[in-house]
């Protein structure tokens, strides 16, 4: 099992690296793109506070499943999405009115802070719905394990985990987003826009292609299995071993992946490819 799983992770890394992300792409002066990481909270803590945590929790941990956690995520995919919603390329009534709060004065500093803010929170998932999330049953688990490590080779579906890494913590530096813990049914609902086209902020059609070829039972499964992921748990990668992790927790089951998938803190994989220094494009 791992030694496909490593060849189709290469293999996929070798796609993304030749035909999903061309040169230009690090031509192009994208802002949050290799965003060195940073801010200054203090100077937005009036908006979080006020605005954003009514539905995201003051901490990111965000209460009700529709709205997703940001606590932990990556702050250049925090910046992103706001940026998308402020420039109408990513659609949702709700947070086009949000952003539009966010005072035109210093747009672009505080969108940097607030996204620090979230990106430094620490998730918790004792205090978000993941807690209540509905159960899923160990063949769904599975299923889910299977597309997000392998992908469905037969529907030329990549591994998730080629992006959004083993340990489902994405990558900062190419804004690709954490998916570990966050709520399925928000993931639920993002898979299915991307698959129907509602949502088409994903750089060149990344997200869009892979959903398209995923049904509905598949997104429900790989969604299960990103709530229940969690870095830094380690329970191996044989699903046999988070058995007993499901007869001892009451809602969906943990998910732990082996010690050295784990990424180290201050790993800076991407690092080289970071847009900024090559097209000098500033970090906000
Ligand atoms: C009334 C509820 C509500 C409030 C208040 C709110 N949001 Fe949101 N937020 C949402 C919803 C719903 C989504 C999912 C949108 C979608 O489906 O595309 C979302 C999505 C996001 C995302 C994208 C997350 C991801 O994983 O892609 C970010 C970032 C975000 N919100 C930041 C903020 C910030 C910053 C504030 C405060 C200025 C804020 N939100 C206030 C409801 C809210
Ligand atoms: C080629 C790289 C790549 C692969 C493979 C990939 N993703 Fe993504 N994914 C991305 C990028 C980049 C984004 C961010 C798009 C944007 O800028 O809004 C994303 C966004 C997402 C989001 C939205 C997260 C949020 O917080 O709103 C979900 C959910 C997601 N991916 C799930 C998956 C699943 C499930 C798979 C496997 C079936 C997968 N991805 C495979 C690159 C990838």
């Amino acid at each position: 099992m791992k030694n496909t799983m490593s060849t189709a992770r290469q293999l996929l890394v070798a796609a993304l690296s030749v035909c999903i992300i061309p040169a230009s792409y690090a031509a192009a002066k994208i802002s949050y793109h290799g965003v060195v990481p940073g801010g200054n909270p203090a100077q937005v803590k009036s908006i979080v506070t006020q605005t954003c945590a009514a539905c995201h929790g003051a901490h990111g941990n965000s209460l009700m499943p529709q709205y997703p956690n940001l606590a932990g995520q990556n702050q250049g995919y925090l910046m992103k999405q706001l940026l998308d919603f402020n420039n109408g390329s990513r659609t949702n009534q709700t947070m086009q009115a949000m952003v539009k709060i966010i005072p035109s004065k210093h747009f672009a500093r505080d969108v940097k802070d607030i996204a620090y803010y979230f990106s430094q929170q620490k998730f918790n998932p004792d205090i978000n719905a993941n807690a209540k999330a509905p159960k899923a049953t160990l063949k769904v688990l599975k299923l889910g394990e299977q597309i997000y490590r392998s992908g469905i080779p037969s529907a030329k579906v990549p591994a998730c985990m080629a992006c959004h890494e083993a340990d489902g913590m994405g990558n900062g530096p190419m804004a690709i987003p954490r998916l570990a813990g966050q709520h399925s049914k928000y993931v639920i609902t993002q898979l299915e826009q991307f698959r129907h086209g509602k949502r088409s902020n994903d750089p060149h059609k990344m997200m869009r292609m892979i959903a398209g070829r995923l049904n509905t039972k598949e997104i429900t499964a790989v969604a299960f299995y990103v709530q229940a992921l969690r870095p830094k748990l380690v329970l191996g990668n044989n699903p046999q071993n988070y058995v007993q992790a499901i007869k001892q927790r009451k809602s969906t089951p943990l998910i732990g992946v082996s010690e050295k998938e784990i990424k180290k803190p201050g790993d800076q994989k991407g690092k080289n490819k970071n847009p900024s220094k090559s097209s000098g494009s500033s970090n906000l």
